[in-house]
């Protein structure tokens, strides 16, 4: 309704900036528009007669009981109460919501995740991984096809020193029990023996030159790399609930190799690309931006050069609408540098996007790291959050058995990490207050998990009976105002679509939250009035938790978080 009203504004009184403000007190309204102010600045007018005149075009909607005008020249909508309880009961009924379809037929490819092999994922993939499939939700829900990519780093340089490390001093072992930790070993070490034996460079160098011409012993080296550190990030989507392996379309940079060499000398030919120094590149002047190297002296293509010939494919293969790189505020260059190519190479049937995001912070406010200052590995923060949530849900419910406890705790535990990032603005930073982050009173996904859990624990208190609810029997201000912001739903989505943001998304549920819990502490639901009357009201009031519940369910759905029956 917010978003027809705005469509009607917009139609009245095209060109005229305005917002729609939900008052904070019901005697103004369920809203308050302040159009009349811009309008009459316009036309150099008094605001209270153009706000009157605004008013009186809605006389006689059968959306609202009246429309006011308020100094000193606000115009308040009273939507029908009757209204309210019949999209009520349309979203109990039949599970709709109301979100828009707008993405029928278009199809959008959201990438995200995209670690590197050989190094354990860590917390900048962590944003990647829970923004990216927040948004894939999201469009989704918004009837978009969406496919999800999972852009993996497998190649480059790097792999040769990696294999020359490895033929030296691998533990086979230790590659078994933890491959990734071992390899990172042999990476580590290979650097610091090279202050001392410098022919190492050159070992790298030839191995990678053999792994680029196909030599078979270099392939299976690299491919087992590729395999074990595969297996473990499927690990780690599985413990987030992210499935990013099965529905995902998973390409490493190396598949991009064999195109690399058609891409540059097409690139030459057309004269797009140039000889500088011995090195080819790409002149950006003109997007003012320094130039994309392209191919090193020494032959090497790099991190660019793939990506040009990713997104060759992307586009010619799946021929998308949108597409949508999750990927940190620190490769900003890189994707400015990769749109201005795609301009020059008129790429432009798809709309580009680098989403991006900001760093994680610790509780100090420094950039989350370990006590020797290296980054932390994903691990280790899942691991610690489901610890801290399992202590919360042990002293909430003693009486949970062992395994109960760890089932919830896990997700409650990645529910306070999801949360903890999706409601804040995508491009800041975000910090990592634990113990905020599993707060059952604040702004958190344990929050919102625990408001679900008490509303469940309502339902089944209530027992199996059939419901026999008069939904116009819900009068109460409370009640008007949980289903004023029921409808919100499509409105909130549809905006973080565009955006590509998630924080007013998890804002609408902290709020659907805390005036559920506000409703719950005024009215007692489960009233013991065993009237005709007193039952049907109380059916009503259970019917409008259901679908509370089912709201939020849907709604934290959309951010990757699961709810509990019982917390
Ligand atoms: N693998 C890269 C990294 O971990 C991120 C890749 C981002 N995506 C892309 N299309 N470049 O830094």
């Amino acid at each position: 309704i917010r978003a027809w009203l705005r469509e009607q504004l917009v139609e009245k009184y095209p060109g005229v900036e305005f917002d729609i403000l939900t008052p904070p007190d019901e005697k103004m309204g369920d809203y308050s528009v302040n159009l009349a102010f811009a309008l009459a600045k316009r036309d150099k007018r008094s605001p209270l007669e153009v706000a009157q005149g605004i008013a009186d075009s809605f006389s006689g909607s059968e959306y609202f009981e009246k429309v006011q005008v308020a100094k000193p020249g606000f115009v308040n909508f009273f939507l029908k109460t009757a209204f309210l309880q019949g999209e009520l009961e349309r979203i109990y009924k039949d599970k709709a919501y109301g979100i828009s379809n707008v993405g029928k037929g278009k199809k959008v490819i959201v990438e995200y995740s995209s670690p590197n092999i050989a190094k354990p994922m860590h917390i900048g993939h962590l944003r990647s991984t829970i923004i990216g499939d927040a948004l894939a939700n999201i469009f989704e829900a918004q009837g978009y096809d969406v496919v999800r990519w999972n852009y993996i780093g497998d190649w480059g340089t790097q792999f040769g020193k990696l294999i020359a490390a490895y033929k030296r001093w691998h533990d086979d072992e230790a590659f078994q029990k933890n491959p990734i930790q071992e390899m990172l070993r042999l990476y580590v070490k290979f650097h610091e023996e090279l202050s001392t034996a410098p022919e190492l460079e050159k070992e790298g160098q030839e191995e990678f030159r053999k792994l680029e011409s196909g030599d078979a012993e270099s392939r299976a080296i690299w491919e087992k790399f590729r395999e074990m550190s595969l297996r473990e990030f499927g690990q780690m989507y599985q413990q987030l609930g992210i499935s990013l392996f099965q529905d995902a379309v998973v390409r490493g940079e190396s598949d991009y190799e064999k195109d690399l060499q058609p891409l540059v000398d097409d690139l030459v030919k057309r004269g797009i690309a140039v000889q500088s120094e011995g090195a080819l590149i790409i002149k950006l002047e003109q997007f003012g931006l320094p130039p994309a190297l392209i191919r090193k002296s020494d032959g090497a293509t790099l991190y660019l050069t793939r990506e040009i010939a990713s997104l060759n494919h992307r586009i010619a293969e799946y021929k998308p609408d949108k597409i949508l790189y999750v990927v940190a505020n620190q490769q900003a260059l890189h994707f400015e540098q990769l749109f201005a190519v795609a301009k020059m190479l008129k790429f432009d049937s798809a709309e580009l996007t680098h989403v991006k995001f900001g760093m994680v912070l610790g509780e100090d406010g420094k950039k989350l790291a370990t006590r020797e200052g290296k980054t932390v590995p994903l691990q280790e923060v899942m691991d610690k959050i489901i610890a801290l949530a399992y202590e919360t849900v042990k002293q909430k419910n003693p009486e949970l058995s062992e395994e109960q406890a760890k089932e919830i705790a896990h997700t409650v535990g990645i529910g306070a990490l999801k949360y903890n990032d999706l409601k804040e603005l995508r491009i800041s930073d975000i910090k990592f207050n634990w113990k905020a982050m599993l707060d059952l009173t604040g702004d958190s996904g344990p929050y919102l998990q625990y408001t679900y859990a008490r509303l469940a624990s309502v339902v089944r208190k209530a027992g199996q009976e059939k419901l026999v609810p008069d939904i116009s029997l819900l009068e109460h201000p409370q009640e008007r105002r949980l289903m004023r912001h029921l409808l919100d739903l499509p409105d909130v989505i549809e905006r973080s679509a565009q955006t590509y943001t998630t924080n007013g998304i998890a804002l609408y549920l902290y709020e659907l939250a805390s005036i559920t819990s506000s409703y719950y502490e005024a009215v007692r639901i489960l009233d013991d009035d065993e009237s005709a009357d007193g039952k049907k009201r109380r059916d009503a009031r259970l019917l409008l938790v259901e679908t509370v519940m089912a709201v939020l369910e849907r709604g934290l759905g959309l951010l990757g978080i699961n709810v509990l029956g019982r917390i």
